[in-house]
C-alpha cells in the first residue's frame, strides 16, 4: 500500500522540493506509516498535561510506563492520569475494530493526541512513531532538559505489510555483552522490527549456558586467539573499530582466551527486555555442522571421535548415534524451557558429510532407514528433531540447505544462499513458510559501500515467480550478521546502522520513495547521535578513489546533512577532529593524495577515502570505429583468487551487448571471465568509471589500469578515472568468482552527469 499525502490545495501548487522537504522533517518516521494526513498545529506536552487510560489499563500497564518514560526523558516529569479527556491530554483508546495485533491509529490536533490499538504491542508501535517525533534531545543522558515536548498534528492509520521484520547477530564467532544486545534490541524497537534471531553457537564458541552440559560454556567458550581475530588486529592499525572488544578476552592457565557467555538468567534478563519492546527472540543452536566447540568439549558428537575441517567445512555431529540425539534433545529441551518464542532455528546449513559417509553406523543407519544418501541422512537427522520440536510445542526454522535430501511441510524455510535462487519458490510451492535473508542484500557484516543502503531498499521479499497465493508463504526478511571480522561494538552498529533502517521500511511499509526516505533518514541522525550508536556516515561524493586532472583539478565535496564536517589530511595520516575542515573547494594543480573523513555533530567517524590525483593528458581513441559495440567475454573454469591469476586459455566463449556476467554462469562454482570491447567516449573529458563486483574485477581502459577492485569479496564498488578524447577506447573487464552468487556492474559519468550503466 502506498502512503498518503493529502495537501492543501495551495500548498500542491507551490509545493517544491523544499515544502517537499518540510513534510519529510517534520514527520521524519521510519519506517513511513501506511496512511498520514498532515494537520496544522501541534499538540504540545507539559507538566500540565493528562493520560488518560483504557478501560483495562492494566493490560497496558509496560505501554504506559514506557510513554511515561519518554516523557519523562524530555520535560522531567511523568504525567498526572485522569479519566476522562478533559484540556489539554493524551488519550489511549483500545480500539477492537483494528485487525492487527500490530495495528495503531493517532489523531493528533492542538488539543488532544489520541491513540488507538488493539493489543500492547500496537500501542507499542504507536509509542515508537511518537517517540520519533519527538525532538532528538529525548534520547540524551540527562532527563528534563525540555520544557515542553510538541507533536506535529496528523491523522495516522498504520499496520505492518510482512509479519517476520528479523534481524539476526551472531554472538558466536566474536561475543557481545548483554548491554550490547540491549542496545540492540532498543534499536530494532525504535524502527519497528519485532524479531531477533540470535545465533549462540558455532565452531568459534558456545555462548549459552547448558546446565546439563557445563563443559559446553567451561571449554566451548573459549578459544585462543584465531586467524579470523589476526585479520582484524591487522586492520585495526587503520581503522580503531577493528579492535577487539577487550572485555572478552581473559588470561587463563598462561594462555590468552577469548570467550564469554550468556547464563540462563542472564538470557532470561534479555528476553524479558526484549519482550517488553516487543521484540521476540529466537534461538539458534546450529547441528548438525558448525558444532567445533561442543565437539571440543564432548567428542563422543562426532562418528569417529575425530574433529577438524574438511574441504569446506568442520566435521558435524554424528546423526547415526543415539548418544548425539539425546545430547541434541537435552540441549534444545533447556532452550525450549528458557525462550518463551514459538520458533527455534535448528541451523543445520553447511554441512561436511564425509565423516558420515565413510562411518559403518552411518551405512547400518541408512539402510535401516532407507536413506539413499548423506543428503537424506542430514533430512532424517533434520525430521527426527522437528519432530522433538513439536513435542516442546515448538516450530522448526532451519537454512535453507534443510530443502536439500526433502523437507517436511511444517519446517521454516530461511533463505540464504542467492546462488540457489529456486530453493525459496520450491519450498514456497511445497507449502512451506518462507523468510528471505538472501546474502546480497540482506548480510550486513558484508562491508557496506555507496549503493548498499539503496540495494537494501529496494530489495523486494517476494521472489520472482511465485504466484500471490504462494507470495502469502513468504513471512518476511531479515538482515544477518555475521561476525567473523567483527570484533566490538563499534563496527557492529557501523555494519547494521543505518542499513537496518531501509530493511525496517522494506517490510514494515513496503512500497516507498527512496529520495524521501533518505530525507527522513537524514533527520534520523541527531537521535542515533544521542543514543550514541556508531552509525555509517552517508558517503561524500565529488570524486573517486583514483582521481584524474590534465590542466588543474578541483576537489569540491558537499556534507550531505548539517552539522557534519569533513576533515583532511595529505600527509597520510587518518583524518581527526583536528585536522582541517576541507574548504568547499580545493584546486588540485600537482599529484597529490587526500585523506577525507566526514564527522557527525558527536564527533562520530565516517568511511576514510584515500583520494589520489595524478596528472595525464587524454588518452587518443583508437582511429577506425569497431566493427561491434558488443563485448567478447572469455569464460575460464577454477578457482582463480585474483584476476592476475586467471589461466591462458579460456574454456568457452560467448557474445554479449553489455558489461555483465550472463545469469547462471558457473552454477554456483568458481570462475574468471573477460570482457573485451570497445568504449565509446561521448566527448572529450575526464571520466569517471564505477565497478561493482562480487567477487573481484578489474577495468582497463586502452593501457591503463581505470579500477581496481580485485581479489574475493562480497559486492562492493571501486572507482577510478581516465582522461579520454572524444572516440572508441579498446576496454577490458577482468572478473573473479569464487562461487556462489556473483555480480557484476560497470557504470561511468563525465563531467558531473547522472551515472550511465555500461
Ligand atoms: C549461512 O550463512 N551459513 C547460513
Amino acid at each position: 500500500m502506498r502512503r498518503v499525502f493529502v495537501l492543501t490545495l495551495s500548498l500542491a501548487l507551490g509545493m517544491g522540493l523544499r515544502t517537499a522537504h518540510a513534510q519529510e522533517k517534520r514527520y521524519p518516521i521510519i519506517p513511513y506509516p501506511q496512511q498520514l494526513v498532515p494537520i496544522e498545529g501541534a499538540f504540545t506536552i507539559t507538566g500540565a498535561t493528562r493520560l488518560v487510560l483504557p478501560a483495562n489499563g492494566r493490560l497496558f500497564a509496560n505501554e504506559v510506563a514506557q510513554l511515561q518514560a519518554l516523557v519523562k526523558q524530555g520535560i522531567g516529569t511523568t504525567l498526572k492520569t485522569a479519566t476522562a479527556a478533559a484540556g489539554n491530554a493524551i488519550v489511549l483508546k483500545q480500539d477492537m475494530t483494528l485487525s492487527g495485533e500490530e495495528d495503531y491509529t493517532l489523531q493528533v490536533t492542538p488539543q488532544q493526541l489520541l491513540i488507538g490499538a488493539k493489543s500492547p504491542t500496537g500501542f507499542f508501535r504507536a509509542i515508537v512513531t511518537l517517540r520519533q517525533l519527538m525532538p532528538s534531545a529525548i534520547e540524551g543522558r540527562t532527563t528534563g532538559n525540555l520544557r515542553s515536548v510538541a507533536i506535529p498534528a496528523m491523522r495516522l492509520k498504520d499496520n505492518p505489510v510482512y509479519s517476520w521484520r528479523g534481524m539476526h547477530l551472531d554472538v558466536s564467532r566474536h561475543f557481545f555483552s548483554v548491554s550490547y544486545l540491549k542496545k540492540f534490541i532498543d534499536l530494532l524497537a525504535l524502527y519497528k522490527m519485532n524479531k531477533l534471531h540470535l545465533h549462540l553457537t558455532d565452531d568459534q564458541g558456545w555462548r549459552i549456558e547448558i546446565k546439563k552440559y557445563p563443559l559446553l560454556t567451561s571449554v566451548g567458550a573459549w578459544r585462543e586467539l584465531n586467524n579470523q581475530d589476526s585479520v582484524c588486529m591487522e586492520k585495526a592499525k587503520e581503522n580503531p573499530d577493528m579492535e577487539i572488544d577487550q572485555e572478552h578476552i581473559i588470561q587463563k592457565d598462561g594462555k590468552t582466551l577469548y570467550g564469554g557467555f550468556y547464563t540462563q538468567a542472564q538470557m532470561k534478563d534479555i528476553i524479558a527486555y526484549a519482550a517488553a519492546r516487543h521484540v521476540e527472540i529466537i534461538p539458534e543452536i546450529d547441528m548438525p555442522g558448525h558444532m567445533m566447540a561442543a565437539i571440543r568439549a564432548y567428542p563422543f558428537l562426532t562418528c569417529d571421535g575425530k574433529s577438524g575441517w574438511g574441504k569446506d567445512f568442520s566435521t558435524p555431529i554424528c546423526p547415526c548415534n543415539e548418544s548425539t540425539f539425546r545430547f541434541a534433545e537435552d540441549v534444545y529441551s533447556e532452550i525450549a524451557a528458557l525462550f518463551p518464542s514459538k520458533y527455534m532455528h535448528l541451523g543445520a546449513d553447511e554441512v561436511e558429510k564425509t565423516s558420515w559417509a565413510a562411518s559403518p553406523v552411518c551405512a547400518e543407519v541408512m539402510k535401516a532407514n532407507n536413506l539413499k544418501s548423506v543428503e537424506e541422512l542430514q533430512s532424517y537427522f533434520v525430521k527426527r528433531m522437528e519432530k522433538f520440536f513439536h513435542a516442546k510445542g515448538k516450530v522448526l526454522i532451519g537454512w535453507d540447505e534443510i530443502l536439500e535430501g526433502g523437507i517436511s511441510p511444517t519446517a521454516i524455510l530461511m533463505y540464504w544462499r542467492a546462488w540457489v535462487p529456486d530453493a525459496p519458490v520450491k519450498a514456497a510451492r511445497h507449502g512451506n513458510k518462507v523468510i528471505m535473508t538472501p546474502g546480497n542484500p540482506l548480510y550486513f557484516d558484508a562491508q557496506p559501500d555507496r549503493n548498499s543502503l539503496g540495494n537494501v531498499y529496494h530489495f523486494e521479499p517476494v521472489p520472482k515467480g511465485l504466484t500471490a497465493r504462494e507470495a502469502r508463504s513468504i513471512m518476511g526478511a531479515q538482515a544477518n550478521i555475521w561476525t567473523e571480522y567483527i570484533p566490538s561494538e563499534k563496527r557492529a552498529d557501523y555494519m547494521f546502522m543505518p542499513r537496518m533502517t531501509a530493511l525496517a521500511e522494506v517490510l514494515w511499509t513496503h512500497k516507498q520513495d527512496y529520495d524521501n526516505y533518505l530525507q527522513r533518514l537524514n533527520e534520523q541522525y541527531a537521535r542515533l547521535d544521542q543514543l550514541g550508536v556508531h552509525y555509517r556516515l552517508p558517503d561524500l561524493d565529488g570524486f573517486t578513489e583514483d582521481n584524474v586532472f590534465v590542466d588543474k583539478g578541483m576537489l569540491e565535496v558537499k556534507a550531505p546533512f548539517t552539522g557534519m564536517t569533513i576533515r583532511y589530511t595529505t600527509d597520510g595520516t587518518i583524518p581527526g577532529l583536528k585536522s582541517p575542515v576541507l574548504p568547499a573547494a580545493l584546486p588540485v594543480t600537482a599529484p597529490q593524495t587526500f585523506k577525507l573523513a566526514a564527522f557527525s555533530p558527536m564527533g562520530n567517524r565516517g568511511d576514510i577515502y584515500t583520494l589520489r590525483y595524478r596528472q595525464e593528458a587524454y588518452a587518443k581513441a583508437v582511429t577506425e570505429k569497431p566493427a561491434d559495440s558488443g563485448f567478447r567475454l572469455d569464460y575460464f573454469k577454477g578457482a582463480f583468487k585474483t584476476t592476475a591469476k586467471i589461466k591462458a586459455t579460456p574454456d568457452s566463449t560467448f557474445r554479449t551487448d553489455k558489461v555483465i556476467i550472463p545469469e547462471g554462469l558457473g552454477h554456483g562454482e568458481a570462475f574468471g571471465a573477460r570482457l573485451q570491447g570497445y568504449f565509446y567516449a561521448p566527448e572529450t573529458g575526464i571520466y569517471s568509471f564505477y565497478l561493482t563486483c562480487d567477487d573481484g574485477g578489474m577495468l582497463y581502459i586502452g593501457d591503463k589500469t581505470v579500477v581496481n577492485n580485485d581479489g574475493w569479496h562480497a559486492p562492493l564498488q571501486k572507482s577510478g578515472q581516465i582522461a579520454l578524447e572524444k572516440g572508441w577506447h579498446p576496454l577490458k573487464v577482468d572478473f573473479v568468482e569464487g562461487g556462489g552468487g556473483y555480480t557484476l556492474k560497470l557504470e561511468y559519468s563525465v563531467k558531473g552527469q547522472p551515472l550511465q550503466k555500461l
